[in-house]
């Protein structure tokens, strides 16, 4: 009997800083509807994006130990700043696949590009961690990668400001500087970002292709549980809310509201665990 057997219909850990992971979780939903998932956000202690690298790896950890102890198959770091700091410490400590968001983006960013240039944009602590571009330059050791963090999309995403004439101004300045150096790619390295889409493209202009964390990862998850042979083959049986759980850090309502505004069924409940603890 296939030893993987009892593996493949364990779910998958999701975890972010917050809400914007919900995008990645809201993407293997649609990618792998068979698939059980659980989801954290650390809603007590978001933003990542302006910490430091031994914090976010602390955070990371003890997210991991937190989805370990519900029996995960695998974890997804949907949240490219922890990607960007925590990734290495993870895969090195967790037993269990784990994926973060940095890499699908690269990989999809250089099969896009025609002319090598390609802009990234992201937290602060995801452009200083200069991830994307080391993921960028093992695949395409001459492309010219061109980041700009842009701090204010965050909250603009949060307070749903996806299209607004202050989000329009916001954007027209932060992309100024890539468009003008001639980017024909560029990835939108947070987790937020996919939320401005429009916004971004609009502005980005019709010749740059964006990249999408939330659509790669998930493909990449995909291959990767694939390889493992750890996907499930059952149809699903349970419910949509046995089969989708969310635990936060804190502020379950507001996650809630949030979740229910961009995942395609109703979140009946988000439960508050003490993450310190783990
Ligand atoms: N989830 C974070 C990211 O993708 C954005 C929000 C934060 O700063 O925590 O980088």
């Amino acid at each position: 009997m296939d030893q993987n057997n009892n593996i493949k219909d364990l779910p998958i850990g999701v975890f972010d800083s917050g809400i914007g992971g919900l995008t990645v979780f809201r993407e293997i939903m649609s990618q792998m509807p068979n698939e059980r998932l659980i989801y954290f956000g650390d809603t007590a202690r978001v933003p990542y994006g302006n910490k430091s690298r031994d914090t976010i790896e602390k955070y990371s950890l003890q997210i991991s130990r937190f989805l370990l102890s519900r029996k995960v198959k695998a974890i997804v770091v949907a949240c490219n700043t922890a990607s960007a700091f925590a990734l290495d410490a993870l895969i090195k400590t967790v037993p269990v696949p784990v994926i973060g968001v940095v890499e699908p983006d690269a990989k999809a960013a250089c099969e896009a590009t025609k002319n090598g240039r390609i802009g990234v944009i992201g937290t602060m602590a995801t452009i200083s961690s200069h991830s994307y571009d080391d993921a960028v330059h093992a695949i395409m050791k001459d492309a010219e990668v061109i980041s700009r963090s842009c701090p204010l999309f965050v909250p603009l995403a949060e307070e749903g400001l996806w299209e607004d004439p202050v989000t329009d101004e916001i954007t027209r300045r932060y992309l100024a500087e890539l468009t003008d150096r001639g980017i024909d790619t560029l990835i939108m390295g947070c987790t937020h970002y996919p939320l401005l889409r429009s916004t971004i493209a609009r502005f980005a202009g019709e010749g740059v292709t964006l990249v999408n964390p939330a659509y790669e990862t998930a493909k990449e998850l995909h291959a990767l549980l694939e390889k493992e042979d750890v996907l499930t083959k059952k149809e699903p049986v349970l419910g949509q809310e046995n089969r989708y759980q969310f635990f936060v850090s804190d502020m379950a309502d507001q996650f809630k509201a949030f979740a229910n505004s961009i995942i395609p069924y109703g979140i009946l409940s988000a439960k508050v665990i003490d993450i310190e603890s783990y």
